[in-house]
């Protein structure tokens, strides 16, 4: 097999123009679900208001970073606004300034754009769930500066779970205080996951959509509604349907992956019939899994 991106195997087979299900946080293959848009209409109504703080939670491989870059993309198109999008806070630069004089440069670097330029400042924090003390400090006290109509700085947090928690402590009540609006990103629902992978299928230049209602019913029950681990497995399928040269994928195909695949994410159900999924409410439903 040759290496380059050119050479994604199943393409042709499947007449493709691009990966359907790449893991890569591609804005461009968002389905927006009811919890995706209700994050999104959050997070952009705080900044369009001007709120201040905006928190987004989900569990892992919820779409958070995906949801961000969307968030990102949609700010490039006003022009009043100017962003900038920290994809890990912790990592490492070298900087020789102590922090007052940062702080103390960025004060002045945001009255400037915000009172005489007349921007609207914007900060997007993906994996907020790593930021330490001393810059979840640093973060509070640039957002409190504001003058007496405005907050200079708005931020939007997209962090896990944890990071709830971690809020819970007396220290960050400042913060929190601050935060105009919070969401927490759902699993997909069955319907959700069939609209998702088809949303997916099409935008790759897919014609017609080779996954039978059993496989995509296994899909869902298999990946507890995390968008992640379904697209994981519907790339699987795709590669195993491709070997087998066969066009559609059925339940039973998806059984083999994930047999195959044997990982604590798919967890298969080796004991019984009844499955548990967790949705990040923590509310935990059962689905009973077909034979
Ligand atoms: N609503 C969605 N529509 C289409 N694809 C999605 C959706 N949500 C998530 N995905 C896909 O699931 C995968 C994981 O998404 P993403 O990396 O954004 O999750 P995350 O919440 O940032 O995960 P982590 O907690 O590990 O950082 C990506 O391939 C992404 O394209
Ligand atoms: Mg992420």
């Amino acid at each position: 097999m040759a290496f380059g991106t050119d050479k994604i195997p199943y393409l042709g087979h499947y007449k493709l123009a691009e990966e359907p299900y790449s893991l890569s946080p591609n804005p461009r293959y968002l389905y927006v679900s009811p919890t995706h848009n209700l994050a999104l209409e959050k997070t952009s109504w705080t900044i369009a208001a001007k709120r201040g703080l905006a928190l987004c939670f989900g569990a892992v491989g919820t779409g958070k970073t995906t949801l961000a870059r969307e968030l990102a993309g949609r700010l490039d198109d006003a022009p009043e606004v100017s962003y900038v999008f920290i994809t890990n806070p912790n990592y490492p630069t070298p900087n020789q300034l102590s922090y007052l004089d940062l702080l103390n440069l960025f004060k002045e670097f945001l009255r400037n754009q915000a009172v005489e330029e007349g921007k609207t400042l914007v900060l997007i924090m993906d994996e907020a769930q790593t930021l330490t003390a001393p810059l979840l400090e640093l973060l509070r006290q640039m957002m409190n500066y504001e003058s007496n109509d405005q907050k200079f700085l708005q931020v939007v947090l997209f962090a896990q779970e944890e990071f709830r928690a971690r809020l819970q402590h007396p220290r960050l009540r400042n913060l929190v205080n601050r935060a105009a609006m919070s969401s927490t990103l759902d699993t997909l629902s069955l319907a959700e996951t069939a609209a998702m992978l088809r949303h997916r299928w099409l935008i790759a230049g897919g014609k017609e959509f080779p996954f039978t209602q059993n496989a995509v019913e296994r899909i869902y029950g298999y990946s507890d509604g995390i968008p992640r681990t379904q697209v994981i497995l519907a790339e699987n399928a795709l590669l195993a349907g491709f070997l087998a040269q066969r066009s559609g994928i059925d339940g039973t195909l998806i059984e083999q992956v994930v047999a195959d695949r044997s990982l604590p994410d798919t967890e298969p159900a080796l004991t019984g019939p009844v499955i548990k999924r967790r949705t990040s409410s923590g509310k935990v439903t059962s689905l009973k899994r077909r034979a």
